[in-house]
């Protein structure tokens, strides 16, 4: 029965094929976790104030601030739909590191007249762990 032999080797070459594709696959997976995933970074505790006024998820809403998301880069007054003060609208600020870092210490001092009102972080290190997160954003 040369015909269901030639079947028995199709099936098992198969079988061999498809579990070193699963393993393949496996082995990808695992690199994908180990290295730093944008999506899967947790807040920090610093962030927590944040979020009563920000939402950070992709496609979300604004709220009593603009969303967040991809906001590192992202030249400040233009998420669509929010309405800026005038202020941030003419702030001609591009959301870099430095800038946020700045922001988030005195908001006023960096955008006088900006509505988010908040006294400002004044711990670098809380300011850099929320600066850190919002660059995963994206
Ligand atoms: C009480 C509400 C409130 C809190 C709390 C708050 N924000 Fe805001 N945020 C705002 C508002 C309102 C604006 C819009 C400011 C404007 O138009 O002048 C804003 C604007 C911003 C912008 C500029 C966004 C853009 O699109 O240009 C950034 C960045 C930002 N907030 C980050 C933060 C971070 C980080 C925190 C936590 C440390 C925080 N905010 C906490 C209300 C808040």
């Amino acid at each position: 029965m040369t015909h269901s032999n030639a079947y028995l080797t199709a099936a098992t070459t198969g079988a061999a094929l498809l579990l070193i594709v699963a393993s393949a696959h496996g082995a990808d997976r695992t690199a994908a976790s180990a290295a730093p995933k944008p999506q899967a970074v947790a807040p920090p505790p610093a962030f927590a104030t944040c979020n009563t006024c920000h939402s950070v998820a992709k496609g979300g809403p604004n709220g009593v601030g603009p969303n967040l998301f991809g906001v590192v880069g992202r030249a400040a007054g233009t998420k669509p739909g929010y309405v800026y003060s005038p202020a941030m609208k003419g702030s001609n600020i591009r959301w870099a590191h430095a800038k946020l870092d700045a922001y988030l210490a005195d908001p006023k001092a960096v955008v006088p007249g900006t509505k988010m009102m908040i006294p400002g972080i004044k711990d670098a290190a809380k300011r850099s762990d929320i600066i850190s997160y919002l660059e995963t954003l994206k």
